[in-house]
């Protein structure tokens, strides 16, 4: 009930992307629990589809998602958020998806909303959007990876400025930080995140799915473990079909097309 779902593409064969798409419009999206576990649901699903290769979950015009449902946290106590794991039960499910998970931002991503925004790939935004963690001003702080993610993506002197005074962040801001990876205008969001989804989609899986558990791994070890690993599914790629077909295409000037295995 608190999100819509649909698919894109698919056409002669190719990857199909699946769009969630937040719909809690009263609130702004406002995470709640019941829209998390959707979400939850929805991205496994989709993940376990073979007919998909790429996901893109986005809001609505006004928000992407203003942050955990302040009305349903006002009244929690300490034993009953800390006994029940609020937050990790199906806040972290997003982890478990391999497939790509590209984050498509209008208007306002704040608290919960720019963290879950963080816990995808990467992010398209709106010229119109608006990132924040806000959760000072409600005598909270972030609470699903924030005060980790958003240092890491914007360093410390920023993520503490956004953390510390609540202060929001626009498009132009977010892009230069490195939060964003585009900026485009607010009309051509959709368009634009589709594209890339369909470029992606077009690749071969085991590399779309090798890549994007590479680079995760660069946030989680260090740097001689990270190209270790990486070095080792880097050589499993030489058993895939698709290196074979890939690399063929280039040598015979044709277009590649992938088995996705
Ligand atoms: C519950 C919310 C909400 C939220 C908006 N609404 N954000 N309800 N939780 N996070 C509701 C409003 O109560 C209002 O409902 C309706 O959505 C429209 O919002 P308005 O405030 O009237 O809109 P506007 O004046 O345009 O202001 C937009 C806004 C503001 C700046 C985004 O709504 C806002 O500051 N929201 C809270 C942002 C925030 O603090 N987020 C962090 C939450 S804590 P009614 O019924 O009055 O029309 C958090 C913790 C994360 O995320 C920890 C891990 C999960």
């Amino acid at each position: 009930e608190n999100l819509m779902t649909a698919l894109h593409g698919g056409e002669d064969g190719a990857l199909k992307t699946a769009v969630i798409t937040l719909h809690r419009p009263k609130a702004l999206n406002a995470l709640n629990d019941p829209l998390m576990d959707e979400l939850g649901e929805a991205l496994l699903a989709f993940d376990a589809d073979d007919s998909v290769g790429c996901i893109i979950l986005t809001g609505s015009e006004r928000a992407f998602a203003a942050g955990a449902d302040i009305a349903a946290m006002a009244k929690r106590e300490f034993m009953d958020v800390y006994r029940t794991q609020f937050i990790t039960r199906n806040w972290e499910t997003i982890r478990k998806v391999r497939k790509p998970v590209i984050a498509a931002v209008a208007g306002f991503a704040l608290g919960g909303g720019c963290e879950l925004a963080m816990m995808c790939d990467f992010i398209i935004a709106a010229d119109s959007a608006k990132f924040g963690q806000p959760e000072i001003k409600i005598g909270i702080m972030p609470g699903a990876g924030g005060t980790q993610r958003l240092p890491r993506a914007i360093g410390k002197s920023k993520a503490m400025d956004l953390i510390l005074t609540g202060r929001m962040m626009d498009a132009q801001e977010a892009e230069r930080a490195g939060l964003v990876s585009r900026v485009v205008p607010a009309e051509k969001l959709m368009e634009e995140a589709l594209a890339a989804a369909a470029v992606i989609c077009g690749f071969g899986l085991p590399s779309v799915l090798m890549a994007k558990d590479c680079v995760n791994r660069a946030f989680e070890t260090t740097l001689t473990e990270g190209i270790a690993y990486e070095r080792g599914l880097f050589h499993s790629m030489f058993a895939t079909e698709d290196q074979k077909e890939g690399m063929d295409a280039f040598l015979t000037k044709r277009k590649a097309n992938f088995k996705h295995r």
